[in-house]
């Protein structure tokens, strides 16, 4: 069942330590957002209609989709794609802890080059991943070739980062991140916050359903979200190098010190509030 190749893919996976955190990061979300998850996996399965026998994940990642979904359709086989080798090497410890190796196959491809080859699929899961590609309408493109007619498409994706601290905190601190970060991203994401239902329109789909689903978890919340802020505003900083006054650099040195006395790891009003938005679309 073991097709996940190790030809590491520097030039598209980046560096090590940053998949590791990013992998870091995107465990975290499935965790700490695990309502979320569910709901839209079972929106998506209910769409999808009767039992998908075959399901692709594209850019899964840590496999949080493809778990969720092996766990809703226990008959049917995964196909879980990325990139990143680390991201594999996670995916693969932990689907032979859950003992769903059988059933959710790693696959790595770099979709900017090529579509790895699969039989017909009857459900393909996108979660916060096509805004990834380099051009990701020739990524739908391969996508509709792959479904079978009829075969469903659903997309996630993020409407913003989530928003972790009280307002009173560096007032407007997270808006001012969430500005400057979609100013930096401009260039190297121009597809991130994409409108994906006209795109989807125009590269052939029926797009049934289009559902955003809020997220506002209340304080008090579990200590995982803490790591989850912590590991959020820790990356966000990162991509703003020079875009961020020194105010509130230095608002938000201590909160991400470790688990220093100002670290978000120690608060306990952390709230999350944040929207995603997925489409379901057919191929006719
Ligand atoms: C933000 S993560 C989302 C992971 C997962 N789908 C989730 O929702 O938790 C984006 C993933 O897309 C993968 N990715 C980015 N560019 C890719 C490409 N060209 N081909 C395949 N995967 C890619 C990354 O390696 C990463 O694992």
């Amino acid at each position: 069942m073991d097709s996940h190749h190790h030809h590491h893919d520097q030039h598209h996976s980046g560096p090590g330590s940053d998949d590791a955190a990013l992998a870091e990061l995107v465990d975290l979300d499935a965790e700490v957002l695990h309502s979320y998850l569910s709901d839209v996996v079972e929106w998506a399965g209910e769409l999808a209609g009767g039992l998908p026998r075959r399901i692709l994940d594209l850019g899964t990642g840590t496999g949080t989709g493809a778990v969720a979904l092996a766990r809703r359709f226990p008959g049917a086989d995964v196909i879980a794609v990325d990139v990143s080798a680390p991201m594999l090497d996670r995916l693969q410890a932990k689907v032979r802890g859950l003992g769903l190796d059988g059933q959710i196959q790693a696959v790595q491809a770099d979709l900017d080059a090529e579509w790895p080859a699969t039989p017909p699929v009857d459900l393909v899961w996108a979660s916060n991943s096509l805004h990834h590609m380099k051009d990701p309408d020739q990524v739908l493109a391969w996508v509709f070739a792959a479904l079978r007619p009829g075969g469903l498409l659903a997309v996630a994706e993020m409407d913003s980062f989530p928003r972790f601290l009280p307002d009173h905190i560096g007032p407007g601190l997270e808006a001012r991140l969430q500005a400057a970060l979609a100013e930096a991203r401009a260039d190297e994401l121009p597809h991130l916050y994409s409108d994906w239902g006209p795109r989807l329109g125009a590269d052939g789909f029926t797009v049934e359903a289009r559902r955003t689903f809020d997220i506002d978890l209340a304080a008090p919340l579990p200590a995982l979200a803490g790591r989850f802020a912590q590991a959020s505003l820790t990356r966000l900083r990162s991509g703003l190098d020079g875009r961020l006054s020194p105010g509130d650099l230095a608002t938000l040195g201590p909160l991400l010190d470790g688990d220093g006395p100002g670290s978000v790891l120690r608060r306990g009003d952390l709230t999350i509030r944040t929207a995603r938005t997925a489409w379901a679309a057919r191929r006719p």
